[in-house]
């Protein structure tokens, strides 16, 4: 038995980060990364209707196209904040996408399983939910695998789109940085560097009603 097969869910919750900057350099192997995405490919989703897709990308030249993308976009975003937030913010990494070495672009396709798909008619968003499992999944079961994902959002759909070839009424709803780590980090980025922290459980935890606890 492998070790990170000894770790419990919980474990596994606990060590999972967002990675940006403990990536190896390796590329993950294909069998691992095929055991990911069969993990991912067991989540739940609305009437069984599994609208999710994964396009795996290696190529160093859309690696590269798309870092440069998402650091325009971050430079924008910089440009957007307070001076104080964006001192803040400078020393923030945001995405691992040519260290990782390989990307995962997870879509959403809201037809698939057609036009009566059970459980979505009165909440259409439980679609686009069911897809974001789908996520959870792959990021969980990389983590037992000793693997990082990055999500990356500082990015335009439409080029995005454009760049994988993602047919029109697809969306693109993620980019993954996947790779091998040394190590997970035990706090967050975002709380190391000073910009949110985390909010403790009994803030989140309603008992009969909801009341505005911040
Ligand atoms: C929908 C979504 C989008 C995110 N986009 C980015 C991103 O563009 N760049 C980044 O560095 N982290 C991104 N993150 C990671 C979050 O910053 C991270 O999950 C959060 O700070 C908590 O840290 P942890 O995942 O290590 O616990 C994203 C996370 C989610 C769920």
């Amino acid at each position: 038995m492998a070790p990170s097969e000894c770790l419990s869910v919980y474990d596994v919750i606990r060590l999972r980060r967002d990675v940006r900057a403990e990536f190896t350099g390796e590329a993950v192997d294909d069998t691992t990364l095929l055991r990911i995405l069969d993990a991912a490919h067991r989540a739940p989703s609305v009437g069984n209707s599994m609208p999710w897709d994964f396009v795996v990308l290696r190529d160093p030249r859309t690696l590269r196209t798309f870092a440069d993308h998402v650091a325009e976009k971050r430079r924008e975003f910089h440009e957007a904040l307070p001076a104080d937030r964006a001192r803040t913010f400078d020393p923030i990494k945001i995405e691992g996408i040519v260290e990782s070495g390989t990307g995962i672009v997870v879509t959403h396709d809201q037809t698939r399983g057609g036009t009566h798909v059970l459980g979505r008619a009165t909440v259409p968003e439980t679609g686009i939910y069911s897809t974001i499992l789908a996520i959870q999944n792959l990021w969980l079961a990389a983590t037992a695998e000793g693997v990082g994902v990055g999500w990356v959002s500082f990015y335009d759909t439409p080029f995005l789109a454009e760049l994988i070839g993602v047919p029109a009424g697809v969306r693109p709803v993620a980019w993954l940085c996947v790779g091998p780590v040394d190590e997970f980090q035990r706090i967050p980025d975002l709380e190391r560097f000073g910009w949110r922290d985390r909010r403790p459980l009994d803030a989140a935890v309603h008992w009969g009603r909801y009341t505005d606890r911040g």
